[in-house]
């Protein structure tokens, strides 16, 4: 499979459904506001624009499967899966901040192999496929070259539904305002990870996340040259509900930091 051919095709299909995303932004109000469970919001614009994403990623790769945040498809697949997050943001999308973006990951089996993220609000089209480098609206992007923690920008997202592990977290994030330049959450995983791609962060964390919340980004990070982990160095990064990403150069003992405050 020609994945940049596939990759641009990708973009095209997340360029029309963030038409879609952008023209809604000016109807939707906080009466479409659903809760899905505690604070997690959606609206029609989430499920709609998943649908369209689905249809079109359909008809590109026919045998792929969903794995898809809205569940408007659960189509298996033998080889490849689609991971998608048709509304990354969705909190700041129905508050009126703008910071929301849609985010599509391919999985071939285990491996995430292309990765677009487009984020609305500057339009802003990141994408990266598996040896092929990463790009932010055609140009080539990198991780940044920091090898010190006190140059470095870190993002992060607030624990919203698990609490259980909020005083580590807490204490994670005092470590880091000490020994960094500070701590940004934006409250859109997907674009977290685009910007440590291209060096405007340099290193995210969180816990609680879903699949369809990293699978597009960490293609970008990896390819840009940053690194991946879970919370503990492994790779259990996709479906294992934490992930820290960082440029090369301060990946170990930002790593070991986490590792530290969260216990392991
Ligand atoms: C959320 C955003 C947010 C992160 C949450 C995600 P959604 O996704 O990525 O930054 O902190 O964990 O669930 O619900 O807006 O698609
Ligand atoms: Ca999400
Ligand atoms: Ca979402």
């Amino acid at each position: 499979m020609e994945l940049g051919l596939l990759c641009s095709q990708v973009t095209r299909i997340c360029k029309e459904t963030g038409e879609f995303i952008l023209k809604e932004k000016n109807k939707v109000n906080k009466e479409h506001i659903e809760l899905k469970s505690l604070n997690s919001l959606v609206s029609y614009v989430d499920k709609n624009a998943e649908e369209q994403l689905v249809s079109g990623l359909s008809a590109l790769l026919p045998e792929a499967g969903f794995i898809a945040e809205e569940g408007t498809s659960d189509k298996k697949g033998e080889r490849y899966h689609w991971v998608i997050d048709p509304l990354d943001g969705t909190t700041n999308f129905l508050h009126g901040i703008p910071v929301f973006s849609i985010s599509i990951g391919l999985m071939e089996g285990d491996e995430t192999v292309l990765g677009v993220v487009y984020e609305l609000g500057r339009k802003e089209m990141f994408y990266a496929w598996k040896d092929g480098g990463a790009y932010l609206n055609g140009k080539p992007i990198k991780t940044s070259n920091q090898t010190e923690l006190k140059d470095c920008l870190f993002a992060t997202g607030f624990p919203y539904y698990d609490f259980g592990r909020m005083q580590n977290f807490l204490q994670l994030l005092m470590a880091l305002f000490e020994q960094s330049r500070g701590v940004r959450r934006l409250g859109s995983a997907a674009t977290d990870l685009a910007y440590v791609a291209c060096g405007r962060f340099d290193g995210f964390f969180e816990y609680g996340l879903s699949p369809w919340d990293v699978a597009g980004g960490v293609v970008l990070v990896k390819e840009a040259g940053g690194k991946v982990s879970d919370f503990k160095g492994g790779n259990d990064y996709i479906f294992g509900k934490e992930i820290a990403v960082a440029s090369q150069g301060i990946f170990d003992t930002y790593l070991e930091i986490i590792k530290d405050y969260m216990k392991y």
